[in-house]
This record gives structure tokens, sequence and C-alpha cells, in this order.
């Protein structure tokens, strides 16, 4: 029996839990939720397209009940308010670092061996904090960012290219931020073959450029975050760790000397598997990446550094 649970039943959460179930992902899917009856809407509203849709996993909603999420062995973590069009994921913290600590305290107390996948942001500095308060080993403790900032650099990318994204091969890593993200352009392939091939250099600066905003795109067109993609991204997070596929996907994890960074959660490769972090890629960064990488650490640091002053760690 595997059982996934997602704290957070709001876009983001209930489009993660419905990716879960009609993937198959896990036999049993809870969503928690602290607006009363929402969880348990969304999960009956969702068993009712399993007959449609043709899934077997049984979704369960409940409003606070930890109880409810005993034994999961994974869950994924989305609590949290999202940003309004302008703002910055950064701007979140004080509000956020406050909930993401509770419920992660709340849900080890019923479920102490499951691995968390963060997603509420400023995700790397929320993953940070978990990593910190909890004193949990840290192959249990992902941040999903890098998963979803992959998936829409291979969408910018497929568009540029007028390709299918399913034969775009690329990834990004640093911070899951507007301005810290690294689309890591030289190591993008379209069928194996490098994309500065089949598009100029300008094209790919665009690409990036678009790729590093682009939640913040989609906040400006909907009026709030996106949520079908972060809630995948989630998903596919989850699906090579409960499946252990050993999927190498850019996720936040806290390096100790890998990448010349210390005592920080931000984006890099790793393979993910039933122990949750199985192996820290490490990847050969030219003097222009390694120097985006440190820049990006810098800026992950700094927000970090903000947990103090608003008393969460
Ligand atoms: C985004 C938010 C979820 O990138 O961080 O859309």
């Amino acid at each position: 029996m595997s059982k996934v649970t997602v704290v957070g039943a709001g876009n983001v959460g209930a489009t993660c839990a419905n990716v879960l179930a009609f993937n198959e992902v896990a036999d049993e899917v809870v969503m928690l939720d602290v607006k009363e009856g929402v969880s348990e809407g969304k999960a009956m509203d969702m068993m009712q397209t399993a007959q449609l849709l043709g899934f077997d996993t049984t979704l369960v909603g409940c409003t606070n009940d930890y109880a409810q999420t005993a034994d999961s062995d994974v869950v994924v973590i989305t609590s949290g308010i999202p940003r309004k069009p302008g703002m910055t994921r950064e701007e979140l913290i004080g509000v956020n670092a406050g909930i993401v600590k509770s419920v992660a305290e709340n849900i080890l107390k019923y479920s102490p061996n499951a691995i968390l996948v963060v997603v509420s942001n400023p995700m790397d500095t929320m993953t940070y904090l978990s990593l910190k308060s909890l004193g949990l080993p840290k192959n249990r403790i992902i941040g999903m960012g890098g998963a979803l900032d992959s998936s829409r650099f291979k969408y910018f990318l497929s568009q540029a290219l007028g390709c299918n994204a399913n034969e775009v091969e690329g990834f990004v890593i640093g911070g899951h931020g507007d301005t810290t993200m690294i689309p890591m352009t030289r190591f993008a392939t379209y069928k194996g073959m490098p994309v500065a091939n089949f598009l100029s250099e300008e094209k790919l600066k665009e690409v990036a450029a678009a790729t590093m905003v682009g939640g913040a795109t989609l906040t400006k067109l909907l009026g709030t975050s996106a949520w079908y993609a972060p809630g995948a991204a989630g998903a596919f997070v989850v699906e090579s760790i409960i499946h252990n596929q050993k999927k190498m996907i850019p996720c936040s994890v806290f390096l100790e000397g890998e990448y010349g960074e210390s005592d920080i959660c931000i984006g890099v490769p790793v393979i993910l598997g039933k122990n949750g972090i199985e192996e820290i890629v490490k990847l050969e960064l030219n003097e222009e990446e390694k120097a985006a990488f440190a820049a990006s650490a810098k800026a992950v640091h700094a927000t970090n550094a903000a947990l103090k002053e608003v008393g969460a760690l």
C-alpha cells in the first residue's frame, strides 16, 4: 500500500492530487486543507471521475485532521499564500514560513518516516526551513522547483524550435526565482543534438529569459500563480520516489560543499528514488555557469537570512 498526502488543497495541491490519482502513482492520496470542507469536496469530485478516467487510486479529503495522513510515504506541502501579480516569491516568506513549519511538524507526528516534497514559496527557502527545523536527514527533504522550471524551459525551447516538447531535453538549476534560475542552455538538446545547432544565440537568450519569468508571466495572466504545471511537477517528483524510478530531476536540495555551496537548499540535478534523494549529480560547469550559480546561491542565502528576521529559525 502506498500513500501520498498533499497538504493544501488549493489550485496547486488539488492539481497535484488529481495528477497523482489519474496516473495511479499511489494507492491512496489524502488531501488536507485548513478550509472546512474544501478537501472533502475536491476529493469527492475527483473520485467521481474515477470511472470516467479509469483510475483506481482512492482520494480522501480532510479538514486539518492530521490523523488521516498517518503513515504516508511521501507528503507534498503546498500550503501558504500564492503570489499576486507584481509580487516576487520572496515576498511571501513572512506568512508562509509559519504555515510551512507548523504543517511539517504536524505531518511528522503521524508519518515519522515520510519524505517531504516542498512546493510552497519561496520554495528554496521553505525547503531550507523544513530541513533546519525538523532535523530530518537531507535525503528526505526535496524542493520541487527545478522540475517545474525545467518543464517550462522545455516548453519555451519547443516553441522556439517549432517541435514536440517531448523531443526536447533540458534542465534548469539554481534558485526557483525570477532572477535566480539558470536554464542550462549548453546542455539542452533536440533529439540528442545541441539546440545551438538550430537556434541563434539571441533566440536562446530569449528562451532562457522567458523561462526565468515563466511563473511571473502566468501570474500576470491569471491574477494568481499558476497551478497546472506546478501541480504536475510535484506529482512528477513524487512518482520518481514512490515508484523508485531513479529519474534525474533538478530539485532544491541541501548542499554540503557540492557546487561550491554549503548550508543552502538550491536546485541541482538529483537522482530520485525510494530513499528520496539517492544522489546529487555533479555537473562540470563552465566559468560563466559557475558565476551564475554562485550569484543565485547568494540571493537564496539572503532570502534564507530573512527566516531569522521573521522568527521562523
Ligand atoms: C510558479 C510558482 C508556483 O513558478 O512558483 O508558477
